[in-house]
Order: C-alpha cells, then sequence, then structure tokens
C-alpha cells in the first residue's frame, strides 16, 4: 500500500524512480510524484518536484524534459487521507519549498499537528496527514538532517515509513521506519531506498531491511543506520531471494494470469525438502515447536485478513481433521480489536502474503505483549511478520505482484496441510494417513497443471455467467472456505457482486436472492456431505437459479460443472480453488477490467 523508491549515485535518478514506481504501482495508484536535486542551473537547480493524480504514466508524462539530478524519492499513492490529487500526491514540501518527503503509513495526531502549525502560521497545500512532517522538518534547526527528522518525529503519532531530501544536505536521502517497511539497496557506487524490493532487485539483490525504529542516512558510496533515538545500530546485508525476471510479467498479460499459471511450480516448492517418508511426516525447520510444546497445544488459531483469513480457514480445518486439536480462524482485523482473552494452551497463527499487513502484525503484537506464542505463515521473507512472530513456515509462492492474491492463497493452504499433518504425527495421526496425505500433497502441482489446461473452457463458462447482476457462491464445511475465496475473487476483479455461504445456510434467509439473473457457484468435494449438497442444488433449481458446480463428476442438478481431479478429501479445498481463480480472471477479463490494479484496492494493507 503506497510505494516508495528513492536512487542516489552517479546515473540519472528520474529514470530509476520511474521505474521503480513502475514495479511498485501495485502498492498504490492513485496519484505519482518524483522529486530531485536538480543538477541544472537556474530553474533546473535546487529541490524539485512533479506530482500528477492518476498512474505512473501520467507523471512520466508531465516531467519536463531536463529534470537532471542524480539524488531523488519518488512516491505511489493510495489515498488514505485526501483524495487522489496532484496537491495530495507526495513528495510533499515544507513552505520553503527545502524539504521533500515521501510517506507510507498514517500520521494519527495529523489534525492536532496541522491545527497547531497553522496557528504558528504555517500555510498547507495539501490535505494529507505527510505534510506535517515536511513542516515539522522543514522548522527544525538542529545542525543535522538526521537530527531535524529525528526531532520531527518526536511529534508524530503512527505509523511511517518516510524518505527525506533537504536542499542544505543535497549529499543524502534520510530514511526512517515504524510499521512501513523500508529496504536500502546497496549498489555500486550507488544505493537505493525503497519499500518493497520489488522496486530495486533489477538494479541489486543486497539489501538491508531497517528494523521498526531504525533510520539510516544513505549516501552514493554508503549508509549508516541508527535508531531513531540516534544510537547505531548494525545493518546486516542479506541477498534477496528471487532473481529481477520474477517480478516480471514473463510473457503473460497481467500478473494475475502469470501467478495462477506459476501455481504447479510454486506448489512444488512450498513441498520441496519438507516431506519425511521414512516417518510419513515433514520437517518444518523454521517452527520452533519441539514435539513436546506441540503435544502441548490444546487449540488453535488463526488470524489473517482477506484472502489469508480464507487460507486459514482451510487451515483450521485441515489442523482439527488431521492433528485433532480444536482450530478456528478469524479476521485479524476483528481480533485484535475486541480485547481477546489470550489462553496459554493456545497456539496462534499469523497468516499474511506481504508480512506486512498492518491488522494482522497489530494482532501478532497484542497476542506477544500478552505472553502468546505466536507462529507466523508468511511468503515474503524477512517480513515483519516474520520477524515479529516465535517462528513459522515460509509459504515461498515467489513474488506475487496482482493485487488480488492467487498463487499465495494456494501455497498458503499447502503450507497448512505440511503443519496439520506434522501436528498430527505428533499426535494421533497414523502411518498409513500420514502417506496417504502426502501421496495426495504430491499430486497436487500436477493436478493443478490439469486443471489449467482446462482454461479455454473455463473462460466460455465465464463469458456465460459474466452478465451476471450478483452471484452466490456455496459449499458446506471443506467446501465453504473455497466459496468464500472465490467470491471475494470474483468481486474484486470483475466487480460482479458475489456473496458466499455456507450451503447449508442458504434456506435461512439467502434463498430469496435467487433468480436466473443471481446464479449460484457450488463446491462440491466428494466427501460424505456431497448427498446433502446436492439437496440444496435443487433447492436452488426449484427457485429457478442457474448452478456451476465445481466437482469431481459431471453434477447432473448443476447447469454446468468444472470436473476436478481426485484427490484426498482433506486435500479438496486447495484444488477446487484453483478453477474458480481462473472464473474470476476470465469473467474480468471477458468484462474488460483492469485485472491487476482494481478499483479501490491496493497490495499490503500497511494502514488500519
Ligand atoms: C485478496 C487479497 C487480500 C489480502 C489481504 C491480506 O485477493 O489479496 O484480501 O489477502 O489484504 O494481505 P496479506 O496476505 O499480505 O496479509
Amino acid at each position: 500500500m503506497c510505494g516508495i523508491v528513492g536512487y542516489i549515485g552517479g546515473r540519472d535518478a528520474a529514470p530509476l524512480l520511474l521505474e521503480g514506481l513502475q514495479r511498485l504501482e501495485y502498492r498504490g495508484y492513485d496519484s505519482a510524484g518524483i522529486a530531485v536535486h536538480g543538477s541544472g542551473t537556474g530553474r533546473a537547480a535546487g529541490l524539485r518536484t512533479v506530482k500528477a493524480k492518476g498512474r505512473v504514466r501520467e507523471l512520466e508524462a508531465r516531467l519536463p524534459e531536463r529534470f537532471a539530478g542524480t539524488t531523488g524519492i519518488a512516491h505511489t499513492r493510495w489515498a488514505t487521507h485526501g483524495a487522489p490529487s496532484d496537491e495530495n500526491a507526495h513528495p510533499h514540501r515544507d513552505s520553503g519549498g527545502r524539504v521533500a518527503v515521501v510517506h507510507n503509513g498514517i500520521v494519527d495526531n495529523a489534525e492536532e499537528l496541522r491545527a497547531r502549525l497553522t496557528a504558528e502560521g504555517v500555510e498547507f497545500a495539501s490535505e494529507t496527514d505527510t505534510e506535517v512532517l515536511a513542516h515539522l522538518v522543514g522548522r527544525s534547526q538542529a545542525p543535522t538532517l538526521e537530527e531535524r527528522i529525528r526531532e520531527a518525529l518526536r511529534h508524530i503519532e503512527g505509523t511511517y515509513g518516510i524518505a527525506v531530501l533537504h536542499a542544505d544536505f543535497p549529499d543524502r536521502i534520510v530514511v526512517a521506519r515504524n510499521g512501513s517497511p523500508v529496504v536500502l539497496g546497496i549498489g555500486e557506487h550507488e544505493m537505493f531506498v525503497a519499500s518493497d524490493v520489488a522496486a530495486l532487485v533489477s538494479h541489486t539483490r543486497q539489501v538491508v531491511t531497517l528494523d521498526d525504529g531504525e533510520m539510516a542516512t544513505v549516501k552514493a558510496g554508503d549508509y549508516r543506520t541508527c535508531t531513531t533515538e540516534g544510537s547505531r545500530t548494525s545493518a546486516v546485508p542479506t541477498t534477496v531471494e528471487w532473481e529481477a525476471q520474477s517480478y516480471d510479467m514473463g510473457g503473460h498479460d497481467t500478473y494475475m494470469h502469470k501467478e495462477i499459471s506459476e501455481q504447479p511450480d510454486a506448489v512444488d516448492r512450498v513441498l520441496r525438502g519438507r516431506i519425511d517418508d521414512r516417518f510419513a511426516t515433514v520437517r518444518l525447520d523454521g517452527l520452533n515447536l519441539d514435539a513436546r510444546e506441540a503435544r502441548g497445544v490444546r487449540r488453535v488459531k488463526i488470524l489473517g485478513c482477506g484472502s489469508a483469513y480464507h487460507a486459514g480457514l482451510i487451515g483450521a480445518q485441515l489442523i482439527e481433521e488431521l492433528a485433532r486439536v480444536p482450530a478456528d480462524a478469524e479476521p485479524a482485523s476483528e481480533f485484535r480489536y475486541r480485547n481477546p482473552v489470550v489462553d496459554p494452551d493456545t497456539l496462534y497463527i499469523a497468516v499474511s502474503q506481504s508480512g506486512e499487513t498492518y491488522d494482522t502484525l497489530a494482532a501478532v503484537q497484542e497476542l506477544r505483549r500478552k505472553g502468546a506464542r505466536v507462529l507466523g505463515v508468511v511468503n515474503v521473507v524477512g517480513s515483519a511478520i516474520a520477524r515479529e512472530t516465535d517462528g513459522g513456515v515460509y509459504v515461498h509462492a515467489g513474488p506475487e505482484v496482482c493485487v488480488v492474491s492467487t498463487k499465495c492463497f494456494t501455497n498458503t493452504a499447502v503450507a497448512f496441510a505440511l503443519l496439520a499433518l506434522h501436528l498430527g504425527r505428533i499426535r494421533d495421526l497414523s502411518v498409513a494417513d500420514g502417506r496417504r496425505i502426502i501421496a495426495g500433497l504430491r499430486r497436487l502441482p500436477g493436478q493443478i497443471a490439469e486443471i489449467l489446461e482446462r482454461e479455454e473452457e473455463i473462460a466460455k463458462l465465464a463469458a456465460e455467467y459474466a452478465d451476471a447482476r450478483s452471484m452466490m457462491f456455496v459449499g458446506r464445511v471443506r467446501g465453504y472456505p473455497v466459496a468464500r475465496e472465490a467470491s471475494l475473487k470474483l468481486k474484486e476483479v470483475s466487480y460482479i457482486h458475489a456473496e458466499a455461504y455456507p450451503a447449508s445456510e442458504l434456506k435461512h434467509g439467502p434463498l430469496a436472492l435467487i433468480e436466473p439473473a443471481v446464479p449460484t457457484v457450488a463446491v462440491l468435494p466428494e466427501d460424505e456431505l456431497l448427498e446433502k449438497n446436492r439437496a440444496t442444488l435443487e433447492e436452488v433449481r426449484a427457485r429457478g437459479g442457474r448452478i456451476l458446480a465445481v466437482a469431481h463428476s459431471e453434477q447432473e442438478k448443476a447447469d454446468r460443472t468444472i470436473v476436478v481431479p481426485r484427490n484426498e478429501v482433506e486435500l479438496d479445498p486447495i484444488l477446487m480453488g484453483v478453477p474458480l481463480q481462473l472464473l474470476a480472471y476470465r469473467t474480468a477479463l471477458a468484462l474488460g477490467r483492469d485485472i491487476d490494479k482494481p478499483r479501490n484496492l491496493a497490495k499490503s494493507v500497511t494502514v488500519e
């Protein structure tokens, strides 16, 4: 959510910053802006900014021909305070025009600071919370830029990842982090700063990730980190796991399509090196939970948001089924606000693709504060949630750029299957059942590939259903989390209204909505509930509803069926989600939607 990139070195900054912004656009795309220390003379000298409402291409079109300078910062925005507009785009300047600030996060006490500064005669140029920061830095008389920023930050309540330029200190960019990611990229006599490695990985894979409460001074040839109180910290560079090409579209028309297509490889990756055939169990080295501790777990509580929460619903079912430990999932955003009872015998698991979602991170922090043991099921290595948890499982889906989650959802569900198997084999799951699940997991990549080969068939169905006014997604028990995720996917990318219900709940009210313009998608694993599900299809048909079934064989009570390969029933939710990702994708395509950047959304929701 919002993207920051900065460059300092020997090359012209603007083209590098624009390239970085394009790679970050998935984090926010309602306006963009850039500031450089101009290296020309006259009007081309000093701190120069250009901002534009809209996509990065609008900004690019607006840049003057001569916008030379080898130090700069840039931002792509997802509006929180103040509507998308040229004025509200970052960077923000102080009244004297000597400071430029880009900011991710939210200044909670912005109103109060704005009132105070206005009373002191400061004129504001935007409606944003960020602008107070620019004025606070601009008003400080401290001898160094670092001290000026420190002084400003002392007034700030809220979250931030910031990058600051100052006309009086043209040899540096200063960045600071509290709740919003900041990484430094180390090049050859040049440095990058960014909110996400995606922006810099085509230039360097050597990075330093700042901790919360840390800041850094970045110069062309070196960098120095310290706390926001000023004490030195030791920054250890790491190598980004993924090649630059992993962030490219790789011949697909959209990232969503690319990421759906990558699932056979991604699932293979999350399984690789983790299965122990001898004991029919799995090795999860990062878990930090020994067998005795695992046996002591009385309950599992899974927390996440959106698709991560839905993957958590699948995870909870798998843990109950395979390990026979009571487990449930709850939106992290709700959990953290309801003053939850934290139980010492409960194992808490935070789920997140980005590892940065603020609501999930805040839930983790609250739990840790109350002494709970919290594990993470996370995609981005070294992300805030990965670092705040006591251990966990990386889902190894690779970079997910499309705003809507697909491959990461699937890989997270597979990671939960591994965790459930691990807990199950420590408790009462038999070797035979362990082997059965392992064999099923190993079949998944090939079976997902089989489903993907049927894209054209699914495209025809999508064309048939694209005229729907609304769609109902239903499933019982194993099918229900799949229905929820499929409904979210469809509404996010196609903007068709969709609802998900347990199939058994239809008759308690939602049946009133059924009519030909409101088709029903039914998720039908071949388990003990299949007959009951068929009865639900009958009820829908009797009300004139059209039905699309996802099942292991043609369903005569449905108008159409997407047939998916058979696996173990426990793993059905993982497979059955895949054709419905394609259905959402192809429906959005048929309707001409902006698939990778759905309206009003952004990847990684780092605000409350
Ligand atoms: C939906 C989607 C979102 C995210 C949610 C949590 O397609 O992508 O619902 O799943 O914002 O994000 P992470 O997993 O990064 O915590």
